[in-house]
């Protein structure tokens, strides 16, 4: 059975909007798919880890201490969707390493965070260079990597097929002037090492994670790592 990773962002579980009807939906279509992939999935934090973060700024709080609450608001996201999912543990798995001893196939597993310095991006990396997965599954708000930010620029072109490499350009380029809108350095770094190819795709668009999860074609952007 192949292994596959899906790091969904919080924007996508919880904008704000329909947020129970979404969450029902994307649960039944993952355990419908888990009888043909092994799947983990990592969820984000989205605007609470923001609004959470932002709070602890305005109150002096270090980088270190808005990291924290960021990771919280990351697991009370995959609280919410293994309750969708049927069953929500007091308290969710923090290691990559301990998410895979809970992984078999057939049954889904969930984390959020893991310690201040990184997004979830590369918390799914860890995770599947640890599962060993087939491929990692970015579902986002941005439906595809573009040659520029297709919100500012009528001009951008959406890529279907790049290299890791070429991901890599892009990423290190952007970190520094703020965080990556595309992946985390580091998890593009982990999926590099490790041959994992990224599918980044819009993760609202249910039929579209569907695809990507089973390996089928999608509108999406192809990272290849092979
Ligand atoms: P996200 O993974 O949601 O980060 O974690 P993001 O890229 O800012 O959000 P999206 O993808 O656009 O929704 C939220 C915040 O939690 C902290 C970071 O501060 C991150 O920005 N965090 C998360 C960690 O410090 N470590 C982790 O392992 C995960």
């Amino acid at each position: 059975m192949e292994k596959v990773v899906v790091s969904i962002g919080g924007s996508i579980l919880v904008p704000g909007e329909n947020d129970a009807e979404f969450i029902g939906k994307l649960a039944k279509m993952l355990k419908e798919v888990s009888k043909e992939v092994q799947l983990a999935i990592v969820c984000g934090g989205g605007k609470t880890a923001r609004y959470y973060a932002g709070i602890a700024k305005d109150l002096g709080g270090s980088t270190y201490e808005q990291d924290i609450l960021g990771i919280a608001a990351t697991r009370m996201n995959a609280q919410l969707l293994m309750l969708a999912l049927g069953e929500m543990p007091d308290a969710v798995i923090t290691d990559p390493e301990e998410l895979v001893k809970a992984s078999q196939p057939g049954k889904i597993v969930v984390m959020g965070g893991t310690v201040p310095g990184h997004t979830t991006d590369a918390v799914s990396s860890m995770v599947a260079a640890a599962m060993k997965a087939d491929r990692i599954i970015n579902g986002t708000s941005v439906d595809a990597v573009y040659t520029a930010d297709p919100r500012k620029d009528p001009n951008a072109k959406k890529i279907p097929k790049m290299t890791i490499d070429e991901l890599a350009e892009i990423v290190y380029k952007e970190h520094g002037a703020s965080k990556s809108s595309v992946f985390d350095p580091l998890g593009v770094k982990l999926a590099k090492e490790n041959r994992m190819d990224i599918l980044m795709i819009d993760g609202r668009n249910l039929d579209e994670l569907k695809n990507a999860i089973l390996g089928k074609p999608i509108n999406g952007t192809f990272v290849n790592s092979h």
